[in-house]
């Protein structure tokens, strides 16, 4: 017997064919002399339904123990449906009940269940339609962005997750060590003796993996890489993950019109692949998350993005007839508030802000004309706020020495990457994308800790 998978069976499934499944029970409908049950195995947001008669064997006995939740395997017939809501249907030939669901305590019954609730069921949620679609189209983003890099000849690089380099300078990092925190060596000042630690140093959990990435791109031109990374900032928000994804790209040879060039048909490809790719869920949530999740894709792919300055988006919210919780004046950075105000309010559709100051942003990149900003761009996005950071680097020795030692930080302690900038330097650059804030800028989810399988935030780290 062919063992089929529902997406196939609802999309080309012909009568007559006999064929195998297995997966979970969504529902289940008893009716005189026989009965239905949605059966779901993840392939697609809708479930196949089976009919099964009385004169099964064991007809009642299997149908006890179909309740919500339970696994099952079904070898049948497809038949055309004789029911609205679905073209072909499973009558069943036999049924196998692999694991029981007992209805008095399994927590997912037939009803809408809040986030906040799922949430604390995480190794049940992806059971549910949300979160299959969701998932589903998680994976089709990561899908998209491999297809995008590999199709332009981009190198995927794999950057460490240990590393010894604050990369945005922020210190929000997470320390890693093999040290036994009930007797931690002391130094003769009593500072803690790292070289006792396993690396013989302090080592942390990447914030990103550009340094390394632009070591790459210094000899294969261009690459990306695509992994986790970690921040320990204590935000509380329904944007920031103790633990996201980032894709960040690297261009030799690049500046920082390419970079934004780069980072706008990027943003269409990955919208345009998940709307052809997976239709149903993005059906599903325009009618049950967001309406306007399918315009904003319309929207993202139709149109071109904003440009503008850092000098110039101050100017607009000083101008603006919101009243702002933060303050805006040059020199500051701007708040999650000024950077929807633009995306959401002003422009209605993706915003590239460009040329920030010097001040507030990290030490790689590279230093205007001016000595007052650097070359660094955000794309704001209508209701994420920044989904993308990027900027042109600092190719210049001197110039990028002055730039850490600005910032508080040891040259001697990026050598290598300052190496860089000796031998064969040249202009490049990229940038970062939060894989999560596209997944939920895609999907219209509110909160990221439901566009992640299993999130990281502080105080929680459950499953
Ligand atoms: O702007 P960020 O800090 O940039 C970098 O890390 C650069 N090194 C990237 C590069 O140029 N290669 O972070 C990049 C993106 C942000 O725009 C945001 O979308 C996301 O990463 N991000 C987070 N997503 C979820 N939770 C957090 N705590 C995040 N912090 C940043
Ligand atoms: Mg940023």
């Amino acid at each position: 017997m062919v063992k089929r998978r529902i997406v196939e069976i609802l999309r080309s499934g012909q009568p007559d064919e006999s064929l195998l499944i297995q997966g979970w029970v969504r529902t289940k409908r008893e009716l005189k002399g026989f009965s239905f049950i949605e059966v779901n195995d993840g392939s697609s947001l809708a479930s196949l339904q089976v009919v099964m008669n009385q004169d099964l064997p064991d007809y009642e006995a299997i149908i006890k123990k179909l309740n919500t939740g339970a696994s099952v395997e079904v070898t049948g017939v497809l038949v055309p449906s004789q029911g609205k809501g679905q073209r072909i249907e499973l009558k069943a030939e036999t049924v196998k009940v692999y694991g029981e669901a007992d209805p008095e305590t399994y927590p997912l019954q037939k009803k809408r269940h809040s986030y906040e609730f799922l949430r604390t069921i995480g190794h049940l949620r992806s059971r549910t339609n949300s979160f299959g679609a969701v998932f589903r189209v998680r994976n089709a983003c990561a899908t998209a962005i491999h297809q995008f890099f590999q199709e332009r000849g981009f190198l995927w690089v794999h950057t460490p997750i240990i590393t010894a380099s604050d990369c945005e300078g922020a210190g929000e990092l997470f320390n890693v060590t093999g040290l036994n925190l009930k007797d931690i060596p002391r130094t003769e000042n009593n500072a803690v003796d790292y070289a006792q630690d396993f690396f013989g140093r302090p080592t942390y959990l990447t914030v990103s993996g550009q340094l390394e990435a632009e070591v790459m791109a210094m000899a294969f031109s261009n690459v990306y890489t695509f992994g986790p990374t970690f921040r320990a900032e204590n935000s509380n928000t329904s944007r920031h993950l103790a633990e996201f994804w980032m894709v960040e790209p690297e261009m030799a040879f690049c500046d920082l019109d390419g970079d934004m060039d780069l980072a706008e048909a990027f943003l269409k490809h990955v919208f345009k692949y998940v709307l052809e790719t997976c239709p149903e869920d993005m059906e599903f949530f325009n009618q049950r998350i967001d309406d306007t999740v399918l315009s904003t894709a319309d929207n993202i792919i139709n149109n071109e993005f904003q440009r503008l300055t850092y000098t110039e988006a101050i100017s607009l919210l000083e101008k603006a007839d919101v009243k702002f919780e933060y303050p805006v004046s040059w020199g500051l950075d701007l708040q999650s508030e000024h950077e929807r105000y633009l995306a959401e309010q002003l422009f209605k559709k993706p915003v590239i802000v460009c040329d920030y100051p010097a001040k507030i942003k990290a030490f790689y990149m590279r230093l205007s004309d001016d000595e007052k900003t650097v070359r660094a761009m955000d794309i704001l996005a209508p209701k994420i706020g920044e989904i993308i950071g990027g900027s042109q680097r600092e190719e210049r020795l001197d110039v990028l020495e002055k730039r850490i030692i600005a910032q508080g930080m040891q040259p001697e302690d990026l050598w290598w990457y300052l190496d860089l900038r000796r031998y064969g330097t040249v202009p490049h650059a990229g940038f970062g994308l939060g894989f999560e804030r596209l997944v939920q800028f895609m999907t219209g989810m509110g909160n990221i800790r439901d566009v992640i399988p299993f999130p990281r935030t502080p105080q929680s780290a459950e499953f």
